[in-house]
């Protein structure tokens, strides 16, 4: 088993794993943030149980961190590979006719959502942990009752338009990389032609809408704080 997964088609087939599980919980990540724009009380009453709940925490966490780091160590990974492996260099490499443009570039759009994530971490995880481990609040309520976190950290964190703007870019980004991704995981995972072409849609749908619904949220909020 650990011999495949060293092999080349192996750790394309992880990488695709991998890709298929972040797409899993931007998914997820995304209806839960939704929830901030037509109940405040809903979102709450979520990202309370998802910071809380142990099997989220201690299962499915680090299997996160573990997926975002690994795809991003076996992109660049793959990013050389495949580099190195074309000794005599295309005679043409600037058309359409060798690959797509996005494809030739994921590992660019993949560095801005890495830079994004660095942003995103000291904006909104710092924070929690802080409130959970370092001040010792798990229920995000002050003495009164009432709530200071979760919705009250997020629309605070939009009030400002240069991170607004930040994070619009950086969800364009996701949406390139997405676009390509998702058709390349699939043909990495061995989906034949005929089931592709539905497949296809449903990615390029996925890749636009996801990252447009982060968009809205993002900017509803700065306009609704
Ligand atoms: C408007 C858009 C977004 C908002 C408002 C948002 C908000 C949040 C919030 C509130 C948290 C939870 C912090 C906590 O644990 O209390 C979080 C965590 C996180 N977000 Fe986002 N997010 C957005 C977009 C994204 C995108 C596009 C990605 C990925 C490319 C992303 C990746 C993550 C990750 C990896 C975590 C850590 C998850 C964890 O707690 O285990 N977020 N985000």
């Amino acid at each position: 088993m650990s011999g495949f997964f060293k092999s080349s088609i192996g750790r394309k087939y992880a990488m695709a794993l991998s890709a298929f599980f972040l797409m899993f919980f931007l998914l997820q990540h995304f209806a839960i943030n939704i929830l901030s724009v037509f109940s405040p009380d809903a979102f709450n009453e979520a990202s309370h149980f998802m910071g809380t709940f142990w099997a989220v925490q201690y299962l499915l966490q680090p299997i996160l961190i573990f997926g975002v780091i690994y795809h991003f160590v076996m992109g660049f990974y793959l990013e050389i590979k495949n580099k190195n492996a074309r000794v005599v260099k295309y005679a043409k490499n600037n058309g359409a006719a060798n690959s797509s443009w996005m494809s030739r570039n994921m590992i660019y759009s993949g560095l801005a959502i890495l830079a994004f994530l660095v942003l995103h971490f000291i904006d909104f995880w710092l924070p929690e942990l802080n409130t959970k481990y370092i001040q010792g609040n798990m229920s995000g309520l002050l003495a009164d009752g009432e709530s200071f976190r979760y919705y009250e950290e997020l629309v605070h964190k939009f009030v400002n338009p240069i991170r607004v703007i930040a994070y619009v870019i950086a969800f364009v980004f996701l949406s390139l990389h997405l676009m390509h991704g998702f058709s390349s995981a699939f043909q990495s995972a061995g989906v034949t032609s005929m089931r592709k072409e539905k497949l296809q849609i449903f990615g390029k749908a996925y890749a636009i809408i996801i990252p447009l619904g982060f968009i809205f949220i993002a900017i509803y909020h700065h306009f609704n704080h």
